[in-house]
């Protein structure tokens, strides 16, 4: 009879130091048989264990390109997801806590995108001729799929501008979703003017909008936002402008229109380490993304005589990408050694051969 898989509860009473032992025991039996992918908002305690950091576009290359057999992704579900669509068959995509979804992506579903693009059907005619959908990366397969499907593309915060131009010179519109913030940021950075962009909201008919509104719109902005960027005002940057005049503020393209406009930088988690890492001694920096890269990126900096600030007064991270503990780390990890994959993420195969050609399209506009 097979043995059984170990069970989380076993690791669950095992302290972080003894878990760092296993990890690395479990990393060593594995050899490179394994990689572990880590994004740049996991806890120190597991991003230390990572053979690879980045954002997601980086990240999305990593699994695309790696040949490991098994790919134990440090992020959220939808990373994993993408990890799957992008690896070969016969690799396996591993999430180490099933919980780490992203509360932004969850708000656009295939049920309300679909419904969405029915009732852009009954103003436009054909969706299909007149409008782009793009997803960002946050969002789950189907959606990915159903981008496949309508000739439509997935962008990450690194490409949105790209993937927009490429978008626009497939069609005169373009559905963004689930991330407003995004959307409008990078479509205002292209001169696409506030009174283009609507917002969809998705929980009313015709997203609460005139057909006129849908007819003069260049980009129907889904209602979706990250709850953890929404933390970050406008007014924090004033308040710590005032006592660090020649401070300089960077932010992450999910933030409010109102506080990108109000950064020097706006960019990627990877484009916000790579800006400030080449920062003269002596500047000052206001960072506004999670706040486990920030921390980090403090300590880094110290040394180096580079201030880094976190944009928010109060405490704000990414709960869901925190749920990633060194105890499911290690619990996914052993398991491999004793040959038992636990927490598989597998996209079903006719929707990952939907989404990867939305995926494949983003990573050839973004060469
Ligand atoms: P990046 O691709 O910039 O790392 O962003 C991912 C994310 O979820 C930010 O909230
Ligand atoms: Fe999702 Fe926001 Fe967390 Fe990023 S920070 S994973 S967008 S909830």
């Amino acid at each position: 009879m097979a043995a059984t898989a170990m069970e989380i509860q076993e690791f669950s009473l095992l302290d972080d130091q003894e878990c760092d032992a296993r990890i690395e025991a479990a990393k060593a039996a594995l050899g490179d048989r394994v990689v572990i992918l880590g994004h740049h908002y996991q806890r120190d305690e597991v991003f230390k264990h990572a053979h690879f950091s980045g954002d997601s576009l980086k990240l999305s290359r990593e699994a695309a390109s790696c040949d490991a057999e098994y790919i134990v992704f440090c992020g959220v579900h939808f990373m994993a997801e993408v990890a799957d669509i992008l690896s070969r068959r016969d690799q396996v995509a591993i999430l180490p806590d099933m919980a780490a979804g992203c509360s932004m992506a969850d708000m656009a579903n295939l049920r309300n995108v679909e419904r969405a693009w029915r009732e852009l059907n009954e103003v436009l005619g054909d969706a299909d001729a007149a409008v782009t959908p793009v997803t960002y990366i946050n969002s789950a397969a189907d959606l990915k799929a159903f981008c496949g499907r309508h000739g439509g593309i997935v962008c990450t915060s690194t490409n949105a501008r790209q993937v927009l131009e490429w978008s626009f010179a497939q069609r005169e519109k373009v559905l963004f979703f689930p991330d407003q913030h995004l959307g409008r940021n990078t479509g205002f950075g292209m001169d696409i003017s506030l009174d283009e962009m609507v917002v969809w909201d998705f929980d009313q008919p015709m997203g609460g909008l005139s057909r006129d509104e849908i007819l003069n719109a260049r980009m129907i902005l889904w209602k979706g936002f990250c709850s953890v960027h929404q933390m970050f005002r406008p007014q924090h940057i004033e308040n710590w402008k005032q006592d660090h005049p020649d401070g300089i503020v960077i932010s992450h393209p999910e933030n409010a229109f109102e506080v990108c406009q109000k950064s020097d930088f706006v960019g990627s988690t990877e484009y916000i380490l790579n800006t400030v890492r080449q920062a003269e001694p002596g500047s000052k920096w206001l960072v506004g993304t999670e706040l486990n890269l920030v921390n980090r990126l403090h300590h880094e900096m110290k040394p180096k005589n580079v201030q880094v600030q976190f944009m928010s007064p109060t405490v704000c991270m990414c709960s869901t990408m925190f749920r990633t503990d060194p105890q499911h780390l290690a619990w996914v990890l052993e398991n491999l050694v004793d040959g038992k994959v636990v927490n598989q993420i597998k996209v079903p195969d006719d929707e990952a051969d939907q989404a990867r050609k939305a995926l494949d399209l983003m990573l050839q506009v973004s060469n």
